[in-house]
């Protein structure tokens, strides 16, 4: 497959290295000092884009990929308010477009743990549901992607909260995630339910950006010679 990196910083050079150990090639980088070679005629090159870049410039890297024909997986977080624009107009123009918050196989299983946890903790209103998520200095959105997925999927299955909020806005009914930045971590969440009496926790920690990339390069591949709008239940296959 012939790729086209949009984006080329921590996860960009990560899946530049995933893709061509897996013998794929990669016929486009573009990041802020190459942004010139950003054309539809250089788009048109690659069998699939991948798109890891900023909240700000995501919308308009998608917009171009589908102007240029040219499936595109997207995982730059903190753009969401766009997604169902970006979704009608894929549909409209008969592109194809991949998001996912998080590509690491282990943090989709997390993200079904998380949700089945929260249909049995329901009925245990002595319980109170919290989370976590920790991440590196340079994240620019925050609580992230994964933490809004996750609690998304616990709000849906618990019933009992009536939305999510960032810890120090929670009010009662919302569920508070707190967000920190330490150092270079590259993702850690916790979800925690607390009693009285003691607590039950869960928590996936990314030891590194491999499990993220892998993911992405299976998704572009998956993609290529697809129409529509698709997510990582699609590629996974829904829970059974
Ligand atoms: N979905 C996932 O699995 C997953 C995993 C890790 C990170 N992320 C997200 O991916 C995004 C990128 O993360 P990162 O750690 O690689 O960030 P980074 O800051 O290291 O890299 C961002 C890159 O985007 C480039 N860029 C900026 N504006 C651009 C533009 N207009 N066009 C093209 N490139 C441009 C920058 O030059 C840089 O190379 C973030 O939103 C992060 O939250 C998602």
């Amino acid at each position: 497959m012939k790729i086209a990196l949009i984006g080329y910083g921590k996860m960009g050079k990560e899946i530049e290295k995933i893709a061509l150990s897996q013998g794929h090639q990669v016929v486009l980088k573009i990041d802020e000092s190459t942004i010139s070679d950003f054309t539809i005629e250089n788009l048109k090159k690659a069998d699939a884009a991948i798109e890891f870049t900023t909240p700000e410039t995501a919308v308009n890297n998608i917009l171009k990929c589908f102007e240029a024909n040219v499936p595109v997986v997207c995982g730059t977080t903190g753009w969401l308010k766009h997604f169902d624009e970006i979704s009608n107009l894929c549909k409209d123009n008969n592109q194809a477009f991949f998001y996912a918050s998080n590509y690491s196989i282990g943090v989709n299983l997390f993200f079904r743990l998380n949700e089945y946890l929260a249909r049995i903790m329901k009925p245990y209103s002595g319980y109170t549901p919290s989370m976590e998520e920790i991440h590196h200095i340079h994240k620019k959105d925050a609580p992230s992607g994964t933490g809004i997925t996750l609690a998304e999927g616990l709000i849906k299955n618990h019933g009992n909260l009536k939305n999510w909020a960032l810890e120090e806005n929670a009010k009662e009914g919302e569920l508070p995630i707190l967000s920190k930045r330490e150092g270079e971590v590259p993702g850690t969440h916790t979800i925690k339910y607390k009693s009285a009496c003691d607590e039950i926790t869960i928590i996936h920690e990314a030891y590194n950006r491999k499990g993220f990339a892998e993911g992405a390069v299976i998704a572009a591949a998956w993609l290529v010679g697809k129409k529509g709008v698709f997510g990582m239940n699609d590629l996974l296959g829904s829970e059974k």
